[in-house]
């Protein structure tokens, strides 16, 4: 990443263009380690999320890692189970105390239905839900607020009853699953779109085409992954427990060449199956 390259979201708000993402690093040691070695070296946006568990490590990380916290940009999120107004302020105060933080930069609502209840309708808790969340960010107890997992008709219904549009939108984005519909309804209402798992949760690495296209940049397969969601306006978020993992995944300062996109963005896992083997797409 070029240093100091950034997104903007609507309110000018500006989002480090490469998050560190900590899900499924356990709270404890290794997510203070790993958070702090990110800091340590060149990262400055901290993806988090009160289910994770791990906000008080992530927090004292931050704590200890010396930088202003104006020039970091930490983000978590609101459990996707919690669908009242009031579990929402409350919930929120939770995660500013084990952060241990007085302002969070990004709060998202982490999806539109409780995990176990996927595709189900929430419409009307999650307009109740976002007007917690404009309350705290009106309160200027969080600098931006959005979404994650949420799809064209989710959204359609907050942007129809907001005051204040979401700024964000996360989801699951990688090589060959771009979610077009909703990424183009996200960048067409001025929404940020990020990108969690970028590798795949690590399945996109040692992919023999990958890899011969990685090899023309003199690049690895993680490196050209993140560069593309990148190249995709879409902010990755490369999670790595493994310190030369999270020094490779910051170090994406390339170019794909226009025809590499064009392949890249022709590849489809729509069945799941593109990355479920080491074999050529
Ligand atoms: P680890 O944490 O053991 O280093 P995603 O970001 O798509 O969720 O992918 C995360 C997974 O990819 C983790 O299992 C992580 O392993 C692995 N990973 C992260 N960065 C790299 C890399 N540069 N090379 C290989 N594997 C990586």
């Amino acid at each position: 990443m070029e240093k100091n390259e950034y997104f903007t979201l609507s309110n000018g708000v500006q989002v480090p263009a490469i998050g560190f993402g900590t899900w499924q690093i356990p709270n404890g040691t290794a997510a203070y380690d790993s958070v702090a070695f990110a800091l340590k070296n060149g990262y400055k946006h901290i993806d988090t999320a009160n289910a994770y568990g791990n906000e008080a490590s992530v927090g004292k990380a931050v704590r200890d890692s010396g930088i202003a916290r104006n020039e970091l940009f930490i983000t978590s999120k609101l459990p996707a189970e919690l669908k009242t107004y009031d579990m929402t302020l409350k919930r929120f105060d939770e995660t500013m105390k084990n952060l241990g933080t007085d302002y969070l930069d990004l709060y998202l609502i982490h999806a539109p239905w409780p995990w176990n209840e996927m595709g189900a309708d929430y419409t009307k808790e999650n307009i109740q839900v976002w007007k917690a969340m404009e309350e705290i960010y009106k309160s200027g107890r969080c600098r931006a607020i959005g979404v994650s997992n949420f799809n064209v008709s989710d959204l359609t219904a907050i942007l129809e009853s907001c005051t204040v549009k979401p700024m964000a939108n996360q989801i699951r984005f990688f090589i060959g699953n771009t979610q077009e519909e909703i990424t183009r309804f996200s960048k067409q209402h001025d929404i940020l779109v990020e990108g969690y798992s970028p590798l795949a949760t690590g399945k996109i690495i040692g992919n023999e085409t990958l890899e011969a296209i990685a090899n023309k940049y003199n690049r690895t397969v993680a490196q050209l992954s993140i560069r593309y969601v990148l190249q995709c306006g879409v902010l990755p978020l490369p999670k790595s427990t493994t310190p030369d993992r999270i020094l490779q995944n910051i170090e994406v300062d390339f170019e794909i060449g226009k025809e590499d996109m064009n392949f890249l963005n022709s590849l489809k896992n729509t069945d799941n199956v593109l990355f479920s083997s080491k074999k050529k797409v």
